[in-house]
């Protein structure tokens, strides 16, 4: 496979083209040391970049007698198009009060702790985190090995708190690539801002060289909710239910009154007796709303096998979003949508999540070197 870098202006991960599998983890720091955090993500961007490069960490030096450096399992794989980016919780900055590191003057105003919304039943023990990496990757094993090294790596300074493992990514995030489709089967990143276009993602999704806090200049914003489909009941919906709920038709992926995918929507678009045809509530609508609010969805299908409760499937979407400013992105779409969707019937947000991704690294440096 391919290596992508791991050093450079912006960090991989964000507009690089969506990766097939995914592993998210968030961490929670044990050390009140602020030289040991720095330490840590020294640590885990040398490691980043070793495999991201597809090489084993610490090749052909362990003796006998010591546990290997590398865990072995990537071994043989090559570097899949691994990206690992690493983000800054709410936590990180201020926890139960105490300003652990010395940093909480330093908190961007725009890394909020994200307002409870209409229907959320999020779990807190899935949910937050002083600490995120995400590594995607064209291979699962291949991602697997970079969270499962970067955990063994902070052992006795950080410990996971949360994990998700995604599949088949349910984003395009580049024009090159075909939409893929959702649990629910329906094409989805049809209208995403794609990495192509390098003036919307200053405009929406990198933190602007005049916007504060400075360290996270050319940083972004992501946003991770884990969201339930209730395909049960989905799957009992007949195909113009379906259709409706999106606004859009599911094989073509086209919207209403539209013949192909990529056919520019119409909100405006009537029937024969002047009835609007995309539903006032449905997905699309709200979420284009006026028009002017953008995120780059980067999310993936998720299954964690079945709900020993209901017997029903335990899956649906891990929405990953990033952004320039979740006050006047994430918040004002997901406060609307949660009010009104039509989609709202047919899932439940069962975890949520909110971090800083500073910028890139250069080579010499680490990710995070701009705060600590
Ligand atoms: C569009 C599915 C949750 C924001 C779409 C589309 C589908 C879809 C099928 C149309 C194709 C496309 O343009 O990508 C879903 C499903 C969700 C979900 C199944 C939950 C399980 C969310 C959430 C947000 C969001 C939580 C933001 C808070 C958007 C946006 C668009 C979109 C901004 C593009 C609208 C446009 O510009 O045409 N979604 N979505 N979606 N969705 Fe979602």
């Amino acid at each position: 496979g391919t290596a992508i870098p791991f050093y450079g202006a912006h960090q991989s991960g964000i507009v690089t083209p969506s990766q097939e599998h995914l592993h998210f983890a968030s961490f929670d720091l044990l050390t009140n040391d602020r030289a040991a955090v720095r330490s840590l993500l020294m640590i885990w961007s040398n490691a980043a970049a070793t495999m991201m490069s597809g090489h084993p960490l610490g090749e052909d030096t362990t003796p006998p007698l010591a546990p290997p450096a590398d865990t072995g399992e990537a071994l043989g794989h090559g570097a899949e198009n691994l990206t690992i980016t690493i983000g800054f919780g709410p936590t990180l900055f201020i926890k139960d009060g105490k300003d652990r590191y010395g940093i909480t003057n330093q908190r961007p105003a725009a890394l909020i702790d994200i307002p409870p919304m209409m229907g959320d039943a999020l779990q807190p023990q899935r949910s937050n985190g002083d600490l995120c990496v995400q590594a995607c990757a064209d291979n699962p094993q291949v991602a697997f090995h970079a969270v499962r090294n970067l955990a063994r790596l902070a052992r006795g300074l950080a410990v996971m708190r949360w994990s998700q493992l995604g599949f088949n990514r349910t984003a395009s995030t580049s024009k090159g690539q075909e939409t893929p489709r959702n649990l629910m089967g329906f094409k989805d990143g049809t209208n995403n801002l794609k990495s192509e276009d390098a003036s919307l993602m200053d405009q929406h999704i990198w933190v602007g060289a005049n916007d504060q806090p400075t360290w996270m200049r050319g940083g972004s914003y992501v946003v991770t909710r884990r969201i339930r489909m209730h395909l049960e009941s989905w799957d009992r919906e007949h195909l113009q239910g379906q259709e409706e709920v999106f606004g859009r038709h599911k094989i073509s992926g086209a919207a209403f009154g539209k013949k192909e995918e990529f056919d520019a929507v119409d909100l405006n678009a009537k029937d024969g007796k002047g009835k609007l045809l995309i539903d006032t509530n449905a997905h699309v609508r709200l979420a284009i709303g006026d028009g002017t609010i953008k995120i780059l969805r980067r999310g993936y299908s998720y299954t964690d096998g079945m709900d020993s409760i209901t017997g029903e499937l335990d899956a649906g979407l891990f929405f990953i979003a990033y952004q320039r400013d979740p006050r006047k992105q994430f918040v004002p779409l997901q406060t609307q949508l949660a009010r009104n969707d039509l989609l709202n019937e047919y899932i439940t947000h069962t975890s949520s999540a909110i971090f800083a991704c500073p910028p890139g690294a250069a080579q010499g440096s680490f990710v995070g070197e701009t705060l600590f």
